[in-house]
């Protein structure tokens, strides 16, 4: 099977190839912005250097790769970014979704779409079918991509996820339990946020429930995070547990207390009893997955 990943330098993408390319049968390639090839990309990984906002470049890419599936990943993520530049956030996560969604229907391939809790609001846990309710600039471009998706007439599968968080590579920013550790360890003050709920999402728990859909050829919406409800201040707290470190560097904060540009969900925590069900997806819990991290 061909499979085609746009943005294979965010966190998501990395992870994904390298969980991919532990099975034989799957051939990968790999779309990016920079012209050259990424160092990080492990080599039986094709590479195609294209710019998701230009349509036609798009429809060759696809065209020349001719992927069974095209997992679109890329986006403009930071939800701080999107809220103010929001003619930027339209364009790469919308009308870029339109671009995909052209190429796959012109070469008749199926469409996996990366999504986000973003797209609800203040009173989770929410399921598949639950009424979108975005708060902010980000979680209301990637509504519009949904829609652009359901109504694409493809073979399509949405992924929404949640806070991912997991082994940091090279040349990426760390994901917040390492920000955590990291901090603690050099025995500095942190604040974090006790009124945000969050199911985070182990990665290589994300990149399994990824493969099931691609293998089982499952279509619709999908749940893909962990099952455990925390705030960043229960997962900073747990870390510090974990690594000995003097809880009291972990300070909590409000969102009242610490505004930003975008606000965020108060409980955007999503049901995943779906994708338990028809996917056989089972994610670990924090306390299985500290260990493997620290
Ligand atoms: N990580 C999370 O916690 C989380 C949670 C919910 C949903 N998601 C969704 O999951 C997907 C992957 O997230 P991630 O964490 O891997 O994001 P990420 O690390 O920010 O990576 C985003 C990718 O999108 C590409 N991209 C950004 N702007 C672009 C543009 N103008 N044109 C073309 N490509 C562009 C980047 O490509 P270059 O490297 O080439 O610049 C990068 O590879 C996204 O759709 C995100 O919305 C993530």
């Amino acid at each position: 099977m061909r499979i085609l990943i746009t943005g294979v330098s965010g966190f998501v993408g990395r992870h994904l190839v390298n969980r991919l390319l532990q099975q034989n049968e799957f051939v990968v390639a790999g779309t990016g912005r920079a012209a050259i090839r990424p160092e990080h990309l492990p080599a039986p990984v094709q590479y195609l250097p294209l710019d998701l906002l230009n349509p036609v470049a798009v429809l060759d890419v696809v065209t020349a790769f001719q992927p069974d599936i095209v997992i679109h990943s890329a986006a403009m993520s930071k939800p701080n970014d999107c809220e103010e530049q929001q003619t930027l956030c339209y364009a790469v996560n919308v009308q870029a979704t339109q671009h995909v969604i052209d190429a796959c229907t012109a070469i008749n391939c199926r469409l996996l779409f990366m999504s986000t809790d973003f797209v609800f609001g203040d009173n989770g846990p929410f399921t598949e079918d639950d009424a979108y309710n975005a708060v902010n600039y980000y979680g209301q471009s990637k509504v519009l991509a949904e829609g652009l998706v359901k109504n694409s007439g493809l073979l399509w599968s949405i992924v929404r996820t949640v806070l991912v968080y997991g082994p940091q590579l090279p040349g990426l920013n760390p994901t917040f339990p390492q920000w955590v550790w990291r901090n603690l360890q050099e025995g500095k003050t942190i604040r974090v946020f006790t009124d945000q709920y969050r199911t985070a999402t182990y990665v290589a728990d994300l990149t399994e429930g990824i493969v099931s859909i691609i293998e089982q050829k499952a279509t619709g919406v999908y749940h893909l995070c962990g099952e455990e409800t925390f705030t960043p201040f229960d997962i900073a707290q747990l870390v510090a547990a974990h690594g000995a470190f003097d809880a009291q560097l972990v300070q909590p904060v409000t969102r009242a207390e610490f505004a930003e540009p975008a606000r965020r969900p108060i409980r955007s925590t999503l049901h995943i009893a779906k994708a338990k069900s028809k996917l056989g997806y089972a994610p670990r819990s924090l306390s299985q997955v500290l260990p493997l991290l620290f």
